[in-house]
């Protein structure tokens, strides 16, 4: 068999650079302490990675003050702090048909249990929100806007600063999920008058599973999601009011920020504009093989459109699931397959029933990888679309 192609970044970026294996090994062996929990010479090691690391972070996205980024274990958990923490009874918040499961769910059970009113914003087939559309949808009530930067299944890319601006100036509280973009486009939240960002680190940047962060706006405050320890104030029995323990109760996982410093570090080495670039390169090596293949449907922008690294397809007559487990155990070729945690997405594109392949190029991924992919698909399903 030969060896694995990676095309699954969307999910988690893959292989990680060997830098952030070895500082998660040198943070395992040499730096292992609880930060802020002590004021041994280990425990204070442990806490300059963390100020590193949140202050790489800052620099990368254009925030003045470190202290405003809260570390997460992931998106979801970004998400959830910002989206619960600013909601209450009554409450109208617009968003959009791209959104992943982390905002809509949330964003459903509060309309459940608070009654928040909620629209989601069309988008059209290849993933595009009307700016129009988007400002006739505000009410005396709009609390918050909240969309993604890039649609995890359709690679469209939302216009995050001219969506910001319309939030300004209708005062609404504006929440981007970053979780396809932190690392591959440019996200400044000055510029773009963002005022709560929940990213990953274990995507685009580079980090492990279970590092991720949220921006959270000097002028807003957030009811926090999670209360309890933090080493600071702890004659207190609130939750200080300090950031940014505040929003980081509980032990953090500083092997896995470790290793975040070290994906970030890479990112900026080689450069946000390099990497989205390349990526777009590889989807429209991608797309033009594709197109070859009858009954093969991509979804989301055009070829030769802005879009991020990843194409999602359907062949007719074949379950996505299907050519996925074809593609893994007869090519070793790893995709994603099925329903992408985004139904209204699935639904803009007609996929609510078939679901789609998604393929996701990261930083390692090769003009190889892509002809191994074509290859594998020209001989599956090269000949008639639903002969086989
Ligand atoms: C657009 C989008 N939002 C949120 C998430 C959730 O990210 P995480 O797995 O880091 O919680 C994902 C995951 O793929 C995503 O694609």
């Amino acid at each position: 068999m030969e060896t694995l192609v990676y095309l699954d970044h969307a999910a988690t970026s893959w292989p990680k650079p060997p830098e952030v294996a070895a500082a998660m090994m040198e943070a395992l062996e040499h730096s292992g302490a609880n930060a802020g929990r002590g004021n041994h010479s280990l425990a204070i090691g442990t806490g300059r990675v963390l100020v590193r690391a949140r202050c790489e972070l800052a620099e990368l996205f254009g925030i003045s003050n470190a202290q405003d980024i809260a570390f997460t274990h992931n998106t979801t958990m970004g998400l959830n702090m910002a989206i619960k923490g600013t909601l209450r009874a009554g409450d109208h918040v617009i968003s959009t048909m791209t959104e992943h499961n982390s905002v809509r769910r949330p964003l459903e059970y509060l309309r459940r249990t608070m009654g928040i009113k909620i629209d989601y914003l069309q988008v059209d087939e290849e993933g595009q929100i009307s700016l129009t559309a988007l400002k006739q949808l505000f009410r005396p009530s709009t609390k918050m806007v909240i969309c993604n930067h890039s649609s995890n299944l359709l690679g469209s890319i939302l216009p995050v600063s001219e969506i910001g601006m319309i939030a300004k100036a209708h005062n609404a509280v504006y929440l981007v999920d970053a979780a396809q973009s932190a690392g591959v486009l440019d996200i400044n939240v000055r510029e773009m008058n963002i005022d709560l960002l929940a990213f990953p680190g274990h995507k685009g940047l580079l980090g492990p599973q279970g590092t991720g962060g949220i921006y959270i706006s000097p002028e807003l405050e957030l009811e926090p999601l999670m209360h309890g320890g933090t080493g600071s104030q702890s004659e207190s029995s609130e939750q200080p009011d300090v950031r940014p323990d505040r929003y980081e109760a509980g032990t953090q996982n500083a092997v896995g920020i470790a290793g975040l410093l070290a994906g970030v570090r890479k990112i900026k080495s080689i450069g946000i504009a390099k990497i989205h670039h390349d990526e777009w390169l590889l989807t429209q090596q991608l797309m033009e093989g594709l197109s070859g293949i009858s009954g093969l449907r991509m979804l989301g922008p055009k070829p030769g459109a802005p879009r991020s690294g990843i194409v999602s397809f359907t062949v007719e007559g074949q379950e996505s699931a299907a050519i996925a487990h074809r593609l893994d155990r007869e090519y070793n070729i790893a995709v994603r397959a099925g329903m992408h945690c985004t139904p209204l997405a699935h639904k803009a594109a007609a996929t609510l029933e078939s679901g789609a392949v998604r393929v996701s190029v990261g930083v390692s991924s090769t003009e190889h990888d892509i002809k191994r992919m074509l290859d594998a698909m020209e001989e599956l399903y090269g000949g008639a679309c639903s002969s086989r």
